[in-house]
């Protein structure tokens, strides 16, 4: 770390330059590059735009994208003049109800939009009851999920490991966790519905699946009232912070989807270079300590939430030599953080291996102790039991042939298909 970002609060009557729309160099926060190359995107952005670039969402509406890793640390640590409340956007008249992003920004009442004592509270909840999970226990669950899926296509030597697998665990290990059942038509309805949400392809409807997922969890809700259970849900209605019912379905739903996207996304980058670099093929099969470095690896240069919306300024101030208003929207860069320039001098990005990576955020909205935990639990188990199961497994196609989803929040592979002698 070397640089110190250049905040400094303004008054309130910002230039009209300071707009990141007023930039004709304003970026467009969209586009191929973001799926294919993002590490030497981010880099190029870094070089032309600085350490915040002025973006271009859809729809043409403006935002900064924060780039640096001292700049996304010091907005991440200062709540106080980086909120999280997304009504606080200075764009809102311009939004259309029916904007793709909704799912992301449109506020909600979830822990996600909190700020202040009532974040701390509705967090506090959170981890309290996600800290209960014996992480032993959690494990041995996860290794019977990944049996119960590894079932599903080992005797059929070949799969497609994104949907079958790698999305498949993260959401069965977050359904058990929340005492929903394993299996079923309304898990899958669920897990479907929390896809299109959070991440829409061309033809989905996020705004209704949004609304099946919260009909879902506020039954779930209710049943737990009637009938408590050793699970997260339980746990958040007995905690003496009292929330109410509608609090904990919005904060159940926020857990569920933080848990099953990038836990998922992690599991198949990871899988990806276990599958594709040579130095981990040598000893692929029987690495755990390999499986290690792949996890860890895939958080600094392919993290699974490359870029994170976001914080909105709560008065004027500078940032990275840029003017920020008051209600301007920032995006966190957290793939470019992990590959700032300025945090690999000599440009080896990926030796590193110690955790210092952005990919689970920073400060007070960070992702919830131990939720990182449990998502190590949930990766590395799905990891090493499919090596330990299937020891010969090989991408199916040429890694050139490995697509990114169209997305430019999150990093993930459209399919990841492999072949393997078929095990009974
Ligand atoms: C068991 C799995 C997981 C659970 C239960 C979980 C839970 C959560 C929750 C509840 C939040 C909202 C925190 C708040 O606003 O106060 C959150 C935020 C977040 N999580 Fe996780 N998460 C999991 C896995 C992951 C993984 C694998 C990643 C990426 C590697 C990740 C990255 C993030 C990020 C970037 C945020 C946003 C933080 C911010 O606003 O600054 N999470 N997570």
């Amino acid at each position: 770390m070397t640089d110190q970002p250049d905040q400094s609060a303004q008054g309130t009557a910002a230039p009209p330059s300071g707009c990141p729309a007023a930039h004709p160099d304003a970026v467009p926060l969209s586009g191929l590059e973001y799926q294919q190359t993002p590490f030497q995107l981010y880099r190029a952005l870094r070089r032309d735009h600085g350490t915040v670039a002025p973006v271009v969402l859809d729809g043409g509406i403006p935002a900064w994208l924060v780039l640096g890793y001292a700049e996304v640390s010091y907005v991440t640590s200062h709540d106080e003049l980086f909120a999280r409340d997304s009504r606080r956007w200075n764009q809102w008249p311009a939004i259309p109800a029916d904007w793709p992003l909704m799912p992301f920004v449109g506020y909600q009442p979830s822990v996600l939009f909190t700020e202040g004592a009532e974040h701390q509270r509705r967090a506090g909840v959170i981890s309290a009851a996600l800290e209960e999970i014996d992480q032993l226990e959690f494990s041995q669950d996860c290794q019977e999920i990944a049996g119960q899926l590894l079932a599903e296509f080992a005797g059929s030597g070949q799969a497609e490991l994104m949907s079958a697998y790698a999305h498949a665990l993260p959401m069965r290990a977050a359904v058990r966790m929340c005492g929903m059942p394993l299996e079923g038509a309304d898990t899958d309805e669920l897990v479907e519905d929390l896809r299109m949400s959070l991440d829409a392809s061309e033809g989905d409807d996020p705004v209704a699946a949004y609304v099946r997922v919260q009909e879902r969890i506020q039954r779930l809700v209710a049943e737990k009232r009637e009938d408590p259970g050793p699970d997260v849900t339980s746990r958040m209605i007995a905690d003496p912070a009292g929330l109410t019912d509608e609090e904990i379905v919005q904060d159940l739903i926020s857990i569920i989807a933080a848990a099953q996207q990038p836990t998922g996304n992690w599991i198949g980058n990871t899988l990806r270079l276990l599958l594709t670099d040579d130095r981990f093929a040598v000893n692929v099969s029987g690495g755990r300590v390999s499986v290690g470095q792949a996890l860890n690896e895939v958080l600094w240069l392919d993290t699974p939430t490359q870029n994170f919306i976001g914080r909105w300024a709560v008065r004027d101030i500078q940032l990275g030599g840029r003017q920020i208003r008051a209600g301007d929207c920032l995006v966190l860069g957290l793939a470019a953080a992990n590959t700032d320039p300025q945090i690999w001098p000599e440009g080896h990005v990926g030796a590193q291996v110690n955790s210092a990576h952005l990919s689970f955020s920073n400060g007070e909205h960070r992702c919830p102790y131990p939720a990182p935990q449990l998502a190590d639990v949930i990766a590395r188990t799905a990891v090493e039991t499919l090596l330990e199961r299937l020891p010969d497994i090989v991408l199916a196609v040429e890694p050139e042939e490995l697509t990114w989803r169209p997305s430019v929040w999150m990093r993930g592979l459209t399919s990841l298909p492999v072949a393997f002698t078929p095990v009974v």
